[in-house]
């Protein structure tokens, strides 16, 4: 295991100028590299306005948030790299950018240098090719906006060496997030298992069951910050669509992202940030009219939630087979990362307290009615055929002895 004590970050977009504020904010240098003074100085801003809102708050002094800008070296040059630990890349999501990146840089980082990428959807194992120790080379996923969110998905690639992994997750630590580590594949984990859960959401709307207000409404009653069309806006349908595409081209027809996304975003309406997704965001915040069917048949909330969160299960269920992560981390993932909510303890746990049986039966269900995309997983079907169906049994995903 090695120690980090400067940090590189390449690319002073929203992410890394968040990255950067994060890393220097525990006390460790970093270089923040980008390509015109302007995106830097955009990046600085954005660096200082997070020290400034904790100043106004008494959090910090005038001196202390000059202390920390310090420790941020603008750059718009790779040889400022030459003494890092560690490079986070976090540059627009093009594979050949990227890979240009990282093969520029290495012939001037150090032989110990571990070389890292924000990417939200990209190969970590074939970004490590371009770099001379793809050992070195390891997937860095922070959420957004980074200097909030305390979840970071640490990614192994086919070559990344265990003690580089280790690294990271001391430096994760370090700067006060929480990591978990990730076996490589589409969606990494936390994508992965929100694609059903937003997917699901959206089926639920096309089959006039219910209103996209009525299901954000019943998913804020169960306990999480938002329900799932707010975030989808929040995320930008755009992006949304973006990942689902490719989850739909590695796991098959059960990811296939569904029309309603596709119709809004030909009428522009990208979420938030272009002034309407799901809602409209002119002070009016909501409409839906003419849009969407105004229809709630499915009058049930229990109904709702068991649409929402039962496909989630499922795909949890997939990663755990394909040793993607442990059920302990996927409950950490999803309490850190998307604020499920803490009082049912995390997905999994509130998925034993439930009872297997009863999810594997229901995804059995509306698999024979509505197709593949609730084919249960082969990890739910053994543990509900061994009568490993939750807490009352006894043992579920978790033991209970
Ligand atoms: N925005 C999110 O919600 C989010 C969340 C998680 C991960 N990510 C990932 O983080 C990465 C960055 O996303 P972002 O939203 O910060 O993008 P952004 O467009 O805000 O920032 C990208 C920055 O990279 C700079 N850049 C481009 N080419 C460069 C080069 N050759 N060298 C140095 N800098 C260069 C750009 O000038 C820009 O400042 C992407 O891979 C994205 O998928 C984004």
């Amino acid at each position: 295991m090695s120690y980090i004590y400067k940090v590189g970050v390449v690319g002073a977009g929203q992410m890394g100028a968040g990255i950067a504020q994060t890393i220097s904010f525990a006390g460790i240098p970093v270089v923040l590299k980008d390509v015109s003074d302007v995106q830097l100085k955009k990046g600085l801003d954005q660096i200082r306005s997070v020290y400034n809102l904790r100043a106004s708050k008494g959090k910090m002094t005038a001196e202390e948030v000059e202390l920390k800008m310090q420790l941020v070296t603008p750059s718009l040059n790779y040889s400022d790299f030459s003494d890092c630990d560690l490079v986070i890349e976090a540059v627009p999501e093009d594979l050949n950018l990227k890979m240009s990146i990282f093969t520029g840089l290495k012939d001037i980082i150090p032989e110990h240098c571990i070389v890292s990428s924000n990417t939200s959807s990209l190969s970590i194992s074939k970004m490590a090719t371009a770099i001379k120790s793809p050992k070195n080379f390891i997937g860095f996923h922070f959420f957004y906006p980074a200097n909030v969110m305390k979840l970071v998905e640490i990614i192994l690639g086919l070559q990344t060496d265990q003690a580089v992994a280790d690294s990271i997750v001391a430096f994760s630590e370090s700067i006060r997030k929480i990591p978990v580590k990730v076996k490589e594949c589409p969606g990494f984990l936390v994508n992965r298992l929100l694609m059903p859960y937003l997917n699901e959401a959206c089926h639920l709307v096309q089959e006039k069951a219910c209103t996209p207000e009525k299901i954000d409404e019943i998913a804020v009653k169960f306990g999480l910050p938002m329900g799932p069309f707010m975030l989808v806006d929040h995320l930008g349908l755009d992006v949304c669509h973006h990942v689902s595409c490719i989850m739909a081209d590695a796991y098959g027809s059960r990811a296939k992202p569904p029309e309603l996304i596709s119709t809004l975003i030909g009428l522009k309406r990208y979420g938030k940030k272009s002034g309407a997704g799901f809602y409209v965001y002119d002070g009016s915040s909501k409409d839906f009219s003419g849009i969407y069917p105004s229809e709630n048949s499915i009058k049930d909330e229990n109904q709702i939630i068991e649409r929402l969160l039962y496909p989630m299960v499922n795909e949890a269920a997939n990663c755990i087979d394909e040793s993607i992560a442990n059920p302990s981390d996927i409950d950490l993932s999803l309490l850190a990362g998307i604020g499920f909510p803490q009082a049912k303890n995390g997905l999994l746990r509130w998925a034993d307290q439930t009872g297997l049986d009863l999810i594997f039966n229901k995804l059995c269900e509306w698999n024979n009615k509505s197709g593949d995309r609730f084919l249960p997983s082969l990890y739910l079907r053994r543990l509900a055929d061994a009568g490993f169906t939750g807490s009352k049994a006894g043992r579920g995903f978790f033991d209970y002895f």
